[in-house]
């Protein structure tokens, strides 16, 4: 979950490697630090806390501007405090070799104990500075440093992306990766390593992705890749990235997080370009259409991407009569799941990397499941290891609380019902013609209510900015929208909310309602509205407050109604998500919360 740069060239590498770090603080952000060769030695410079604690540090240290090669690292704690001896690099016992790494060592005990059985000292808690302490060992049996690395991480078990830095030969770096992403980025007489392209982005488009289990080495002109066990060098081809840096910053936005809410007209409208005919009513998903036709789908992911997941099983069912189970990917992996040839697995995560999704993946295909990735980060781990994928083209998401991304599963969640819908004979052209419009005419609807929306998020936060606790309601297909407004308010504000489903309110939660107890709730325009409604009754009759989601001309009788424009039935999930998403953002920003980067959270959950 941490984020790594190194940088070889012709600039001065410390800053290049700042600034790496600064866009790859999405990552991960307890501690930072930098290492390179200066005067003979490896400088190491780290410091727990936010980058700018490093940079603190680094205008204290002065003199960093010489090197022209350098390594960085933010991390996000898996074993030991964030404090400065657990921040990276870490240094060999000799200071001759420094390491960062990204991911869990699982038999790092063990070794550390081998290594101190030895005379190894250490100097901090961590994994990682045991896998360093181990390839100095390799380095004394195997002298070149490639071998010593493919030894060094032969006996590493888990997870890891590292890259390494040696005095031997200080214009070189060498990185290798196993279940933790590392990309290369190539210059012009400059490469580099990285944790995600963000972080070299402002000076090349050509990247590397690295597989697993490869090991590279990069200098200021040249880099070759190897199988990190037998040491054969393999051919890569560099790919082209056509997005821009400029999409990975706040362009005039307080935060990542209100600027993604208000990217969501555009992601949609993304997400069907070329997939969407308005003019012929129909909806092409070619990815949807290498596989053959699913006789069950079983969604696994995490988090805010397994809400998506739970919708587009409502939204599956509904209109292709396609079953559909949703599993939490950390459960599937470990329940012996049934599923096997004919049966289509969909792997949901917005980066690709999250290590329960890829495993339970992983478990499917060993089964004989299809599995289809729905990803948003071109070449990530998800997406090269399904069986087929459909990129949701959010661009880069960087507030940690996902918002954009999510939009931009539903839409592509709702093109795969409508798709199967259609091939499996289920859906009629006049149905279709109907869902194209309504389609085509969302992101302007979404568009023109953005804006009115935040005011009434601005209005209601304030009012409700003092509740402890928060009940989210919804029935049918907004029911995983009250769980995902639940998650959204809890991540980012730290009040506590629950997300439930309005009917089974009375079974139980229902105990909890007094007037200092608000709810939130979904009683927009469907079938369902009127046993919405009398749930709701029930919470007034309990003296509890209610703010609800609604659409105009329904008769709701509650203390804070907040009207979204009428749309098709499906796309009403298009107007309440980024009134939930505005509601908790709003009322973090005003209780003066780390929108952003909320406290213990990291946006790519690489370990399990
Ligand atoms: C919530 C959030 C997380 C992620 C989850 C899965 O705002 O961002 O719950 O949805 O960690 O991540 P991905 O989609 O990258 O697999």
């Amino acid at each position: 979950m941490c984020g790594i740069i190194g940088y070889t060239g012709h600039r001065p590498a410390v800053p290049v490697c700042i600034e790496g770090l600064r866009r790859l603080e999405y990552r991960g952000y307890d501690s930072a630090g930098v290492t390179f060769a200066q005067q003979g030695r490896l400088e190491v410079i780290k410091e727990s806390g936010k980058l700018a604690e490093l940079e603190r540090a680094l205008e204290k240290a002065g003199n960093v501007y010489n090197a022209t090669t350098a390594l960085a690292h933010t991390r996000w704690a898996t074993h030991g405090v964030p404090n400065q001896a657990n921040a990276h690099p870490h240094l060999d016992g000799g200071e001759r070799v420094a390491l960062v790494h990204n991911g869990i060592i699982e038999n790092f005990q063990s070794l550390r104990q081998e290594l101190a059985d030895k005379g190894y000292t250490f100097r901090s808690d961590t994994d990682s500075e045991v896998l360093v302490q181990l390839l100095s060992e390799g380095l004394h049996h195997h002298g070149s440093m490639k071998e010593a690395l493919s030894w060094t991480l032969g006996r590493a078990e888990g997870a890891f992306a590292i890259v390494v830095l040696s005095l031997d030969r200080p214009g070189r770096l060498w990185g290798a990766r196993q279940h933790s992403p590392l990309v290369m980025g190539l210059g012009v007489g400059e490469n580099f390593l990285a944790s995600d392209i963000p972080a070299f982005l402002p000076y090349t488009r050509e990247v590397v992705f690295l597989e697993e289990g490869e090991l590279v080495e990069i200098d200021a002109s040249s880099w070759r890749v190897y199988d990190l066990e037998t040491l054969k060098v393999r051919d890569k081809e560099p790919q082209t990235i056509t997005w821009d840096v400029q999409a990975a910053q706040k362009g005039g936005y307080k935060h990542f997080m209100l600027k993604e809410i208000f990217e969501q007209p555009r992601v949609i409208r993304d997400c069907l370009t070329g997939r969407l005919d308005a003019a012929a009513g129909e909806v092409r998903l070619e990815e949807l259409d290498d596989l053959p036709d699913p006789e069950r789908i079983t969604v696994v992911a995490c988090g805010t991407s397994y809400y998506a997941g739970l919708w587009g099983k409502h939204i599956i069912e509904k209109l292709a009569r396609v079953p559909v189970d949703v599993t939490i990917a950390s459960e599937f992996r470990y329940s012996d799941p049934i599923v096997g040839p004919g049966d289509m697995v969909l792997a949901i995560s917005q980066s690709g990397e999250t290590a329960d999704t890829l495993a339970g993946m992983r478990l499917a295909r060993e089964r004989g499941a299809k599995v289809l990735g729905l990803c948003n980060v071109v070449g990530s781990s998800v997406a090269r290891e399904s069986d087929a994928v459909i990129y949701t083209q959010a661009g880069p998401e960087i507030s940690v609380a996902s918002t954009k991304a999510m939009c931009s599963q539903l839409t592509l969640l709702l093109c795969i019902a409508l798709r199967l819908a259609r091939r499996l004979g289920r859906f009629s052209d006049e149905d279709m013609e109907t869902a194209a419009k309504a389609l085509d005419e969302l992101p302007g609807t979404l568009d023109d209510a953005l804006p009115e929306m935040r005011e009434t998020a601005q209005k209601y936060s304030r009012l409700y900015s003092e509740a402890a606790n928060f009940l989210y309601l919804g029935r049918g297909w907004a029911y995983p929208m009250a769980l995902e407004g639940a998650l959204k308010l809890k991540e980012i504000s730290y009040i506590h909310a629950e997300g439930y489903a309005a009917g089974e309110m009375k079974h139980g939660p229902i105990a909890l309602i007094d007037p200092k107890f608000p709810t939130f709730a979904l009683a927009m325009a469907d079938e369902l509205f009127p046993k919405v409604k009398s749930n709701l009754i029930e919470v007034q009759a309990r003296g509890g407050k209610i703010i609800a989601l609604t659409n105009p001309g329904l008769d709701l009788e509650v203390d804070h109604p907040w009207p979204l424009p009428h749309v098709w039935g499906p796309l009403n999930v298009f107007m309440a998500l980024p009134a939930l998403q505005l509601f908790a953002y709003e009322l973090a920003d005003y209780l003066g919360k780390d929108v952003d980067q909320p406290r213990n959270l990291a946006k790519s959950v690489t370990v399990e």
